[in-house]
């Protein structure tokens, strides 16, 4: 089956078409970074009028780019939610419309079971039942999955998304919009001795993240000290190393708790170095092994969808004439393949 996927939840124009034979035909992106970059943060507004420019000239370009016709499409994968509502109801409303003209089925993905599934674009992929630590700019989960569909929620933030904390700490840190890279690549230049930011929720049972206290705590320690260069790398890097050392405790717990062995990472925050060097440490001292997508997919795409949206289609899931957007969608909600 040979599907074309439709990425459009927030900041970023994603298209690919996914073969279940042959695998990944061809992937594009358009990132938006630029049009929201001065405003130091995502407009919805222009995130969807821009979604509307770009969308149809992707397709058209990726379809050239496999050399594929309409004719050679099966079915169309968009993203339904969870993200923008306007930004989500472009790629919702193209994507339905193009099944009706090319008279194939259609199917609503669910923005992070394409995140969740994205290591398994890659050679050698997971085999079920993982855990799946889910690092976005809205959601951190971990998740027992034990199939397409079969998701138990074991823990989340109960405020700020990893990613988010990224964003705000790098805002308060004066770094550009995405923050979570530039303060990356900031906490290069940084000190791990100078400063020791908590681990938040780590001294307590369960699974759950709390990250709003850590940029609340980066503040605090911009405030009392001189801001110099070398201190802002500073605090960045203790920064980065408190939430890749929260969410490395959580993965060891829970991997102990459900006693599986299989760790996936997936979402924005899984590109993050420093977060793959320690979790691909954390299973190896358990005996286990850690799986993340290629950089380019940790990162909101097109393939993850065009993927998930394969999955199910195969699975003889359809999307009626109907549809919606929706802006929220927990995950739970999602039916068995
Ligand atoms: O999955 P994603 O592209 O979009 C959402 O679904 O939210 O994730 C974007 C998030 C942003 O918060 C961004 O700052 C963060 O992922 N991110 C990173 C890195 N690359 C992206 N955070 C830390 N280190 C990175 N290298
Ligand atoms: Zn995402």
């Amino acid at each position: 089956m040979r599907i074309l996927g439709i990425e459009t939840s927030c900041d970023e124009t994603g298209i690919a078409i996914y073969d279940s034979e042959n695998g990944l035909l061809a992937h594009a992106l358009h990132s938006q970074v630029a049009l929201h970059a001065e405003y130091g943060g995502v407009v919805p507004e222009l995130a969807s009028r821009d979604h509307v420019q770009k969308t149809l000239p992707l397709i058209r370009q990726v379809m050239d780019e496999a050399g594929i016709q309409p004719a050679d499409i099966d079915g169309i994968a968009y993203t339904a939610g969870p993200g923008l509502i306007g930004a989500l109801m472009v790629g919702t409303g193209i994507g339905r419309s193009l099944a009706y003209a090319w008279g194939v089925p259609a199917v609503a993905v669910h923005h992070m079971e394409g995140h969740l599934l994205a290591p398994m674009l890659e050679e050698s992929p997971p085999e079920f039942p993982f855990v799946a630590l889910l690092v976005s700019g809205g959601h951190t989960q971990l998740v027992r999955v034990d199939g397409i569909g079969q998701y138990q929620l074991l823990g989340e933030s109960l405020d700020d998304a990893a990613g988010e904390a990224f964003d705000k700490t790098a805002k308060l840190l004066g770094l550009g919009y995405p923050g979570g890279p530039a303060l990356a690549k900031l906490a290069e230049q940084g000190n791990p001795d100078r400063f020791t930011f908590p681990r938040p929720m780590t001294d307590r049972p369960g699974l759950d993240f709390s990250f709003s206290g850590l940029k609340t705590f980066a503040l605090n320690t911009m405030q009392s000290h001189e801001l110099d260069d070398q201190t802002k790398a500073d605090i960045a890097l203790a920064f980065e190393i408190a939430v890749v050392e929260t969410l490395a405790i959580k993965c060891k717990r829970a991997l102990k708790q459900t006693g599986l062995k299989r760790l996936i990472i997936a979402g924005g925050v899984s590109a993050n170095t420093r977060l793959r060097t320690r979790l691909a440490e954390v299973c190896e001292k358990e005996n286990g092994r850690v799986y993340y997508p290629r950089l380019a997919f940790c990162t909101d795409n097109g393939a993850m969808i065009a993927f998930a949206g394969c999955q199910r289609l195969m699975a003889g899931e359809r999307q009626g004439l109907d549809f919606s957007a929706r802006a929220r969608w927990p995950m739970e909600e999602l039916g068995r393949v």
